[in-house]
C-alpha cells in the first residue's frame, strides 16, 4: 500500500500566516503539521509516499521533507498545480500509485489515533474505499456519509443542505486503484471542484463496498487560527516533552516543559507547562509563559505574559501585558511603546491580520 499526502491548497483561512508559506508547514507544538501525517504513514507501515504539491510553498515543503530519508520513508513529489479539488489532487497521483491500494491523507489534518486501524480494517475486506468518520456539530460544512445499522455505507454527499447524518468524512481515506476511473467521470461541484466525496459515491454506485471507521479520538483540520491553537493544546497535552535546555535557579517552572537544547529560561522568568520552547529561544526576567503555549525558534520573551498561544519563531515579544489565544507569524515582534509619544498602539499589520485590542 502507498501513501498520498496532499499539500496543496491556498490556506486562505490562515492569512496572513499563509501569505508567505503553505498552511501544512504551520507548526503545532513546534512541529510542522505535515510531519504528523508522515509519522502516521510510517506507523501504519506505509513508507512509499507521494506528496502532491500545489502552486504554493512547493520549495519549502521539499526543503523540509527532502527525499524522506530523515523520516525513514521514501518520498516522490507530484505537482498538482492549481487546486481543482481533492479528487483532482488524487488523480494526479495515478502514475505514482501504479495500480496499488493507497491511503490519501490531507496534509493539514491531525488525527490523534493515526491511520493504522483504518488501514487494517480496509485490508481484511474487499472494498473500493475505506473512509474515516467522526460526528460533527456542523455537518453542512463537510462530506457526510449515511451508514446502515451494521456500519455499511449507503450514501455519501458533499456539504449537504439537509444532512442524512452528522458523520463527517475526515481527511483520511483508503482507496483501491478503481477510484481513478471514478475520478475521470466526475463533474465539478457547485464550488467548481472535483470532490473526492463524489468519487466515493460513484464507487458505491458501481457496486463497490465502502468500509467505514468511526474515529473516537480527536481530529483537527488546522484550516483556521483557532484550529491551530486547539491542535497545539491537544498535542501538548499528550506528547512527551523533554527538557534539554537550561533553567536558571531563580526561574519558576511548573508542569511539563519541552525545552530544546539551546533554549533557556532565565532568572526571574515563570513558565507553567504544558509548554514547548524551541531552539535558540530565551525566556527572560519578567516573562510568564503559561499553559498550552509553543514558542518557536530564535525568539525572546521578556516582560510579556503569554498563554494558550503559538509563536512561530524569530520573534521578540518584550512588551509588558498579556497575550492570550494568539497566533504570531514568523518574525512578528511585539515591543513596548511606553516611552514613545504620542501614546498609543503602533501597528504594522499585514493584509488579513486580526487584532483584538
Ligand atoms: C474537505 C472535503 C470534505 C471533508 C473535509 C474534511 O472539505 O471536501 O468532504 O469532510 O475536507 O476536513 P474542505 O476542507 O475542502 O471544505
Amino acid at each position: 500500500m502507498k501513501g498520498v499526502l496532499l499539500s496543496g491548497g491556498t490556506g486562505s483561512r490562515l492569512r496572513p500566516i499563509t501569505h508567505t508559506g503553505p498552511k501544512q508547514l504551520v507548526p503545532v507544538a513546534n512541529k510542522p503539521v505535515l510531519e504528523y501525517a508522515i509519522e502516521d504513514f510510517k506507523d501504519a507501515g506505509i513508507t512509499e509516499i507521494g506528496v502532491v504539491l500545489g502552486n504554493k510553498g512547493r520549495d519549502e515543503i521539499q526543503e523540509l521533507l527532502g527525499d524522506g530519508s530523515e523520516y525513514g520513508v521514501d518520498i516522490t513529489y507530484i505537482v498538482q498545480g492549481n487546486p481543482l479539488g481533492l479528487a483532482h489532487a488524487a488523480g494526479c497521483a495515478r502514475d505514482f500509485v501504479d495500480g496499488d491500494d493507497f491511503v490519501m491523507y490531507l496534509g493539514d489534518n491531525i488525527l490523534k489515533e493515526g491511520i493504522t486501524d483504518l488501514v487494517e480494517s480496509f485490508r481484511v475486506g474487499d472494498y473500493g474505499a475505506g473512509i474515516a468518520l467522526q460526528e460533527v456539530d456542523n455537518p453542512q460544512q463537510f462530506g457526510i456519509a449515511d451508514v446502515d445499522d451494521d456500519g455499511t455505507v449507503t450514501e455519501l454527499v458533499e456539504k449537504p443542505d439537509d444532512p442524512p447524518t452528522n458523520l463527517a468524512l475526515i481527511g483520511m481515506y483508503v482507496f483501491s486503484a478503481d477510484v481513478f476511473d471514478a475520478i475521470e467521470r466526475l463533474e465539478p461541484s457547485w464550488r467548481g471542484e472535483l470532490e473526492i466525496t463524489d468519487a466515493i459515491q460513484l464507487l458505491l454506485e458501481d457496486g463497490h463496498d465502502i468500509d467505514s471507521h468511526v474515529v473516537t479520538g480527536w481530529w483537527k483540520d488546522t484550516g483556521k487560527p483557532e484550529d491551530i491553537l486547539e491542535a497545539n493544546r491537544l498535542v501538548l497535552e499528550e506528547t512527551e516533552l523533554t527538557r534539554e535546555g537550561s533553567i536558571a535557579a531563580g526561574a519558576q517552572t511548573d508542569g511539563r516543559i519541552g525545552l530544546a537544547e539551546s533554549a533557556e529560561i532565565e532568572d526571574g522568568a515563570v513558565v507553567r507547562g504544558p509548554v514547548s520552547i524551541a531552539e535558540g529561544t530565551t525566556v527572560k526576567e519578567g516573562a510568564y509563559v503559561g499553559p498550552y503555549t509553543s514558542i518557536g525558534p530564535d525568539s525572546t520573551i521578556e516582560d510579556a505574559h503569554i498563554e494558550n498561544s503559538v509563536v512561530i519563531g524569530e520573534s521578540e515579544i518584550t512588551a509588558s501585558g498579556r497575550i492570550v489565544d494568539s497566533l504570531l507569524g514568523r518574525n512578528a515582534n511585539v515591543q513596548s511603546a511606553d516611552e514613545l509619544l504620542p501614546e498609543g498602539r503602533r501597528l504594522v499589520v499585514g493584509e488579513n491580520s486580526q487584532l483584538r485590542l
